[in-house]
């Protein structure tokens, strides 16, 4: 990979060794995967700032940096934390892990992160512009900019991603290139057995895709930006899919070369039979909704079925509404109508990255990405119960 002489300097030390180390980071990155360049990012977003998937050695590291005096040279936005950092104090958590998140959070402020505290950048005002080239590495963030904005960015593991918030730029490759945008799957949707969740579809996809990019056609009604952040999420999380082109939503379907590609096609049947494996039948003390973080149509969504049900809710079950800063102060009246029923309406984190197995062994999502990592042992370990906004308005609250 070609370095300007100034990034030749950093690598060699001599801007100090915070700088170093990141460009040895990217330069390593760029030499494995064949970039050529490095290019200047609009952006970054950088994951798992929750102290759960953190911890004490991430924890350090980012103290040390921030101590070392190293400071993000681009926009860096964040996730969810893990529990309402800036919130009214919704979420229980112990002491000890409210005080190693709040250094945790302290880092990342003193390095200059912006508290966005959410996986859903792009409904806030620093959402970035089609064409712009970003270091994200939150995987449903990737995906949905890729996919709906048509933005440009690799999934970043976090070392990258603060690595590129450090320097402001990000190798060259993958998902920058139009040859690693390509789709390589084409996937026929099927509605004639009737109609299909997209958080449903991207889950079975994801795990039969990997990281491939599939390129869908035949839903119709077209898929809305809520539908396509649902269907992203899901197959990045049960698979590594970047970026998957919708026929007449995907800026650059249009463009795509589908001859000579894999072709596999999902009807109702399939994806209602896979649906069986996302949940269980137990009753759930905790009803969570919004991974990723709920949009300006999703709240109003919950509002409705929440007014339509017109009461408030069973004694001894939560209904946690997760969404960001932004959405949340936008929409005052879907909100009211929330926690007027007693929902509990949650910022800066989310029923994932917060420690909550504990007080809610089996929780209720309709998202297909808190399912799977909710249901994982190794991350949270809870029972799910699995089903639509509106029936688990019905059965549980
Ligand atoms: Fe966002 Fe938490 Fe889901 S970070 S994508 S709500 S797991």
């Amino acid at each position: 990979m070609e370095l300007t002489r100034d990034e030749e300097a950093i690598l060699r030390g001599e801007k100090g060794p915070r700088q170093q180390e990141c460009m040895r980071i990217l330069a390593t990155l760029g030499e494995m995967y064949g970039a050529r360049k490095l290019l200047p990012v609009y952006s970054v977003q950088l994951s798992g700032i929750s102290y759960k998937t953190m911890g004490s050695a991430g924890t350090e590291f980012l103290e040390e940096m921030a101590e070392g005096g190293a400071k993000f040279a681009v926009r860096t936005t964040i996730n969810p934390a893990g529990y309402d950092v800036g919130g009214p104090g919704l979420v229980r958590t112990h002491e000890d892990f409210r005080a190693k998140q709040d250094r945790l959070v302290k880092a990342l402020m003193t390095l200059g992160a912006t508290p966005t505290f959410t996986c859903t950048p792009y409904t806030t005002e620093f959402a970035p512009p089609p064409g712009a080239h970003l270091a994200w590495a939150e995987s449903s963030a990737v995906i949905y900019a890729n996919s709906v904005i048509g933005a440009f960015s690799n999934r970043e593991g976090a070392p990258s991603a603060l690595a590129s918030a450090v320097l402001g730029k990000t190798p060259d490759y993958g998902l920058h290139r139009p040859e690693g945008r390509r789709a390589q799957v084409v996937v026929d949707v099927d509605l004639s057995k009737g109609p299909m969740r997209y958080t449903v579809v991207g889950a079975y996809l994801g795990k039969i895709l990997g990281q491939r990019i599939p390129y869908f056609r035949g839903f119709r009604p077209l898929p809305d930006v809520d539908a396509m952040k649902e269907l992203g999420s899901s197959l990045s999380a049960w698979g590594a899919v970047p970026m998957m082109h919708v026929e007449g939503v995907t800026p650059e379907a249009g463009k795509q070369d589908l001859e000579g590609l894999e072709h596999l096609s999902v009807d109702a049947q399939i994806v209602g039979e896979f649906q069986k494996c996302l949940g269980c039948d137990e009753s759930p003390n905790l009803v969570a909704i919004g991974c990723p973080h709920c949009t300006k149509g999703e709240l109003i969504q919950i509002a409705q079925a929440v007014k339509q049900k017109g009461r408030r809710l069973k004694p001894g079950t939560e209904l946690w509404v997760c969404s960001n800063r932004k959405v949340i102060q936008e929409n005052a009246a879907a909100i009211q109508v929330l926690r007027q029923a007693g929902a509990k309406v949650i910022q800066d984190t989310c029923m994932v990255v917060a420690p909550l197995s504990e007080q809610f062994p089996v929780a209720a999502v309709n998202s297909a990405k808190a399912s799977f990592y909710m249901n994982k042992k190794a991350f949270s370990g809870q029972k799910i119960v699995f089903d639509t906004t509106e029936n688990l308005v019905e059965k549980y609250l």
